[in-house]
């Protein structure tokens, strides 16, 4: 098994810059409750912490997160910004898309998939006030993992970047990527969010298609026109009206 490193993962050496820290671990619960214990210490922000194994990976919406040890990526990056906690999914779900590949798009709202079939997710965490946050951003890719590795009822929707391209991948070579590339948006969202959007749409097979969503208990169906900045996805819906969905209460039923 390759094992994950932190010389092999860093970026940089500028203190606050994404992966300029890197703490590589057996072991833990969840990578976001390693970096979640130090979001009073700025001294550590911009820290990576990765993890060979999660004992209770975490999703969105209450779901788990499984990955058996040595398989995936399994990253949070403990940030302190001023930006809007849904552009920032958005951020990390293209950084991930663009370090996986050229075959990787992104579905909104913080799922990257190759050939419709998932391969990495985004859980962003933190506490935000009126013009700065801390947040962390969780980031689980699914990397060397043979069909059998991945849970049964999940095989059907979700896939590996092994799985995807028949290519093993080089785990340590992924994250330095993944971070570099955080970065990277990072950088364009704080002062360009336009460009952050356009990415996005450019990996999304979603715009144009009839979408169903489930949204705080209500279902919703109509076209996907876009992706704003501050309100997240927007649909035409059958109804005429426009409306705009956020993403921490919204899950979509079907694509059409
Ligand atoms: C989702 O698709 O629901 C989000 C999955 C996020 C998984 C990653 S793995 C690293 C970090 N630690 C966790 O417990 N969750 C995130």
């Amino acid at each position: 098994m390759d094992k994950l490193t932190a010389q092999e993962i860093r970026t940089c050496l500028n203190p606050g810059q994404i992966g300029w820290q890197v703490r590589v671990f057996d072991k833990v619960t969840s990578t976001n409750d390693i970096a979640g214990l130090y979001t009073d210490d700025p001294g550590l922000y911009g820290t990576a912490f990765l993890a060979e194994y999660q004992t209770a990976g975490r999703g969105r919406q209450g779901r788990t997160w499984t990955c058996p040890p040595g398989k995936g990526l399994l990253c949070s990056v403990l940030l302190n910004l001023k930006i809007p906690p849904n552009l920032l999914s958005t951020v990390a779900a293209v950084a991930a898309a663009e370090a996986i590949g050229p075959l990787a798009m992104v579905k909104w709202p913080n799922d990257v998939v190759i050939s419709d079939k998932k391969v990495a997710g985004i859980l962003v965490e933190g506490k935000a006030s009126a013009n700065c946050g801390t947040f962390v951003i969780g980031i689980g890719i699914n990397c060397n993992q043979q069909s059998h590795q991945i849970t049964p009822d999940l095989r059907p929707t979700t896939t590996s970047i092994q799985l995807a391209t028949g290519k093993a991948v080089d785990r340590n070579l992924l994250a330095k990527r993944m971070l570099l590339s955080l970065q990277h948006w990072l950088d364009v969202a704080s002062t360009d969010p336009q460009q952050v959007l356009s990415a996005w749409t450019s990996r999304s097979g979603q715009l144009g298609r009839r979408l169903d969503i489930r949204y705080k208990g209500l279902r919703y169906s109509g076209t996907c026109i876009g992706l704003d900045a501050q309100q997240g996805l927007v649909l035409h819906l059958d109804s005429g009206l426009v409306r705009f969905f956020e993403s921490g209460h919204s899950h979509i039923l079907a694509a059409l």
